[in-house]
């Protein structure tokens, strides 16, 4: 692996010349260079046209975009075109299409659908790669590898049956180990030879009614898509030791455990695709698991829309001054670079009304368009940053945990209630921290938490190896660590952590919670704070799921307002070693959350960056050779004041010097750099 550092920040995106004649190749990079486009990548999804047949190649039309791309000083994302076989490749070994989950087998005709347990895949994969690497490796256009797109084919092919169950006798050794794991025991699921173990399937009705294999297979099928990548990643690598190499996440990030992914990238890169019912926490939390990923280093926005999407139930506008907007909270967030998909728009298929930088207008009324505007004056500011801030980290005291396995494991379960959404819980405790503009990383339950404060695991149902001492170790060391309900009850198969919820940190708790009473839509409880803490007082509604808890040495902070287990504590604090543990037995309206932050991080000296900041206005920093850059972004429709106090700033953007009072627009962003006091 190498730690890529990019000598500017690289803007521009996905560019399909092969659907256009190549006349109008040179008229699509002056446009380019208007938008000060620094980097295209290509060529995405054009094998069927890199490999007409098994023996035959044709590079001839790459290498002139190639060439014209250096001649312009445009550098190119050189993408393997693996996400999209050609046809008579499927139709020659039918072994590449893969099986659904429900037994149909695929037929060509989409992307990203091959199996990745396929050799036939694999080889031809990393043939096309290698005769690319050979051929670009000294080109001067080639700035960094793209490998394939958006990886994510859950496979249940024979080949791919075959494969887990080598994957198991690796992992478990014997099928004693096996059934023991699996507590097959359970409906007389016993298996007696490995030909026994058969993939999840929804022939059944049901894929989840053995969840700990179904946990292993998604398990199975991250190792099998980084293994697929793998031989492409290497067969690069070999021959341009120094490119950066990397491969595009889905905004859907739940089906491969990406925290194991991102061993195998030179950097992050991801693809950020809002839906118009996203919280901006939402942006901005998976923002942060992106950098998370590789422990607080840069990572790409390898794709966002320059307006709308096609793809979306509803594919709405951005706004006038949007896209500048989630370009620089990318920034803000860690991201070193702000590129499309896509530059061009294409003349038919299903992308056809997807936004781009040029559009079905054409060359003539692009820079007329709205979206060309404002992308040319990104593009133009950009520019003007001249990389300041690239590489910068941040400094967080607080930290969220996230973790795959546990979200899986979470959404797997046949119970508690089937509204528990992980992902939805993590964004709750996310969005509270946010709203505060409390720096925060996205960390692994596993991860060294020596350099934080506060650390938070909303729902950590899963308690994998080492996991509860590492928490242990965190809190008796004096950190403050708070987690909730369905926490602490399987281990990393799925079984009960039997003795007593929540399992193996009950003694952290201090508490152990008897049983949990899942809501019905619309059925409410309150929670009542006992006596005022902090900045909580009174009574919030709380849902979901309300733990019925006995207190074991914790103290209780709030009680239960109705039902039977009216005036029970539900939110309770532990002493545990130097620190303490807080346990939120229900799921709390937001407000809870934020008074219990602003308390927690006050106790803590956590702060943001800036005090009193006005609402729906993010404020990010990071930190790069004794210089702070202080990201300020106003995600309102209107305008607002931000009190910057005494301190002098430079703003980046408006390239002015700037103290007190700032006022920045609708959809403003400004990025103040100031030097450190040493
Ligand atoms: C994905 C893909 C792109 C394109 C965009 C459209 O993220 O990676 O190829 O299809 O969506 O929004
Ligand atoms: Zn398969």
């Amino acid at each position: 692996m190498i730690n890529p550092k990019f000598p500017i920040i690289f803007y521009g995106g996905d560019y399909s010349p092969d659907q256009w004649p190549e006349e109008e190749w040179m008229k699509d990079i002056e446009l380019f260079k208007q938008a000060d486009i620094n980097i295209v990548t290509l060529p995405v999804f054009s094998w069927a046209k890199l490999q007409p047949a098994e023996d035959r190649y044709d590079f001839e039309w790459l290498d002139k975009v190639m060439d014209l791309m250096a001649e312009n000083s445009i550098s190119v994302c050189l993408a393997t075109p693996t996400a999209a076989q050609p046809i008579w490749m499927s139709l020659k070994y039918p072994e590449i299409l893969p099986v659904d989950i429900e037994g149909r087998k695929r037929t060509p005709g989409k992307r990203v659908n091959f199996c990745p347990n396929s050799k036939k895949y694999r080889e031809f994969a990393s043939n096309i790669a290698t005769k690319m690497a050979e051929r670009y490796k000294g080109h001067p256009a080639l700035a960094m590898w793209h490998v394939a797109n958006e990886y994510g084919t859950y496979c249940y092919c024979e080949n791919c049956a075959k494969a887990f169950r080598e994957w198991l006798k690796q992992r478990y050794g014997t099928l004693e180990e096996l059934n023991r794991r699996w507590n097959t025991a359970f409906w007389g699921h016993t298996i007696y030879d490995w030909q026994e173990v058969i993939p999840p399937s929804k022939l059944n009705d049901d894929d989840t009614c053995y969840p700990a294999i179904a946990l292993d297979y998604t398990r199975f099928m991250t190792d099998s898509n980084i293994a697929c990548y793998m031989e492409e990643y290497n067969a690069i690598k070999k021959i341009t030791p120094d490119k950066t190499i990397t491969t595009n996440i889905s905004g859907y990030i739940k089906k491969l455990d990406q925290f194991k992914w991102a061993k195998y990238v030179d950097i992050v890169a991801w693809d950020n695709y809002p839906t118009p019912y996203d919280d901006i926490s939402t942006v901005a939390l998976k923002h942060d698991i992106m950098r998370g990923l590789k422990d607080g280093q840069s990572f790409m926005v390898m794709e966002q829309s320059p307006n709308q999407q096609n793809w979306q139930p509803y594919n709405v506008l951005k706004r006038p001054g949007e896209v500048r907007l989630l370009s620089y909270q990318a920034l803000a967030h860690g991201a070193d670079t702000v590129m499309f998909f896509q530059l061009k728009a294409s003349k038919g298929g299903v992308e056809k009304l997807h936004g781009a930088l040029i559009p079905h207008a054409g060359h003539e009324y692009a820079q007329k368009t709205r979206v060309f505007q404002e992308c040319a004056q990104l593009g133009e500011e950009l520019n003007k940053l001249n990389g300041a801030f690239l590489d910068a980290r941040f400094h967080s005291k607080a930290a969220i945990i996230f973790d795959w396995d546990n979200w899986w494991a979470v959404e797997l379960s046949s119970g508690p209630s089937k509204d528990l959404h992980y992902f939805e819980q993590v964004n709750k405790y996310y969005k509270a921290l946010h709203r505060l503009n409390i720096p925060l990383d996205i960390i692994k339950p596993t991860s060294d938490f020596s350099q934080y404060d506060l650390i938070i695991a909303p729902v950590l149902y899963m308690t994998k190896p080492n996991v509860a001492d590492n928490l242990k170790a965190f809190v008796s060391g004096g950190g403050t660590f708070v987690s909730t309900f369905f926490s602490g009850i399987a281990d990393e198969n799925d079984n009960i952590i039997l003795g007593g919820y929540p399992g193996e940190l009950r003694d952290l708790f201090g508490i152990w919670v008897e049983e949990f009473d899942a809501l019905i839509p619309g059925k409410t409880n309150e929670l009542s704070i006992y006596r005022p803490f902090g900045n909580l007082a009174g009574k919030y509604e709380c849902g979901l799921i309300c733990d019925v808890i006995h207190l074991e040495g914790a103290q209780a902070i709030a009680g239960y307002e109705k039902g039977f287990y009216a005036g029970k504590p539900c939110v309770t604090v532990n002493s545990y070693g130097k620190g303490k543990a807080y346990y939120v037995g229900t799921d709390p309206e937001d407000s809870f959350l934020i008074g219990l932050f602003q308390t927690l991080c006050k106790q803590k000296n956590i702060f943001a960056p800036l005090a009193d900041i006005p609402d729906n206005v993010e404020v990010t920093q990071r930190f790069k050779d004794e210089k702070a850059f202080t990201f300020i972004l106003n995600h309102n429709e209107f305008a607002v004041n931000v009190n910057l106090g005494q301190d002098n700033y430079f703003d980046l953007l408006s390239e002015c010097q700037v103290t007190g009072d700032y006022s920045l627009g609708a959809f403003g962003a400004a990025i103040l750099e100031r030097r450190e006091a040493i």
